[in-house]
């Protein structure tokens, strides 16, 4: 019965083991893992535009080998993580209209344009550093089918970290001017990568109850702190300045202390006000328009095989 599911729902938890599709759980854990898992997806899909502008004007093939093997890994994990979102009852089709109608979010960092090569280079070392820093934990979710995701997604997100560290080493071997495009894309990408590890934690609605049923394993700050401490001295390797005047490490804390984040940016970017969010909803939007025809030609030849099948 139900009390006797709750218990041993809470046990598992407490041991630290997986919950499986097949397990009862509350109705609120299934609701939050939805939450995060679309999200997460939507993300994964979302993110193939900012860079996929670049493939047609990668400055090499092997630049251009490297950024299309990377955006294809994006759909990739889009799609193992719509496929958890499903073994928690949750309808692919219905993701979709959700995300494109606005009404499941995706990560506020794909709201940004790329204005030149090097931000190719900087999104891999610092978004996607970003996103290893929140997802490695996620790695021992207490949801199975989206920590087993997890690994593989993170095994490709540091593919994606490294490509993006060594274009920039090359840029900024090469001329003044690559050196300053790296410097700009730096600029402007540097306080949004902070941002993408959500409000803090004084301000982060879900973050107690997610952790309690070790969905989260760390809080935003905490993730985002270990982010820039990991981050600083790759920027010093690299030769370039972060843009924040208050960076400095504290010994104290054994940690960077860094200037203040403008929250107000943030929450105008997830409620769909940033420099992109309508072109990245267009988008997706027609390329959903202009899939009609694929998805309705496999549900017509899957009907078909599976009366063939039948008889
Ligand atoms: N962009 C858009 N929305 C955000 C962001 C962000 N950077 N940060 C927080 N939010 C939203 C939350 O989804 C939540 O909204 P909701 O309740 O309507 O769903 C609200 O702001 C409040 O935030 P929190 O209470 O802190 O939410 P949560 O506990 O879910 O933590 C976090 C947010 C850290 C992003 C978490 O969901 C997570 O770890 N998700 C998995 C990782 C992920 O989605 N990464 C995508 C980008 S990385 C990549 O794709 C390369």
């Amino acid at each position: 019965d139900e009390t006797e599911a709750q218990a041993r729902f809470e046990r598992l938890i407490a041991e630290d083991q997986r919950i499986e599709p097949r397990d009862w759980m509350p109705e609120a854990y299934r609701a939050t893992l939805i939450r995060q898992v679309a999200q997460h997806a939507h993300s994964e899909i979302i993110g193939m535009q900012p860079e996929g502008a670049w493939l047609t004007r990668a400055p090499s093939l092997r630049r251009k080998a490297i950024l299309l093997a990377k955006v294809q890994d994006e759909a990739g994990h889009g799609l193992y993580l719509y496929s958890a979102c499903e073994t928690l009852g949750a309808d692919r089709a219905d993701l979709t209209e959700k995300l494109v109608t606005g009404r499941q979010k995706y990560s506020s960092i794909f709201n940004y344009p790329t204005l030149s090569f090097a931000d190719v280079g900087v999104i891999g070392w610092l978004v996607d550093g970003a996103a290893i820093c929140n997802q490695v934990p996620l790695c021992r979710s207490s949801y199975g089918p989206y920590a087993r995701a997890m690994i593989r997604i993170c095994k490709e997100e540091s593919f994606h970290q490294r490509q993006g560290y060594e274009l920039l080493m090359t840029m900024m071997g090469g001329t003044e001017e690559q050196r300053a495009q790296v410097r700009d894309a730096v600029d402007r990408w540097w306080w949004p990568s902070l941002m993408m590890f959500g409000p803090p934690d004084a301000e982060s609605p879900n973050t107690a109850r997610s952790m309690a049923w070790r969905i989260k394993r760390h809080t935003n700050d905490e993730l985002r702190q270990r982010f820039v401490d990991i981050t600083v001295p790759q920027a010093e390797a690299l030769g370039v300045s972060l843009p924040d005047p208050d960076l400095r490490w504290n010994a104290e804390r054994g940690h960077y202390d860094h200037g203040p984040i403008d929250w107000d940016e943030l929450s105008r970017v997830i409620r769909g006000d940033g420099p992109c969010n309508a072109e990245r909803i267009a988008t997706r939007r027609a390329a959903h328009r202009d899939g009609e025809w694929v998805r309705r030609a496999a549900s017509a030849h899957a009907a078909k095989r599976a009366a063939r099948d039948a008889v």
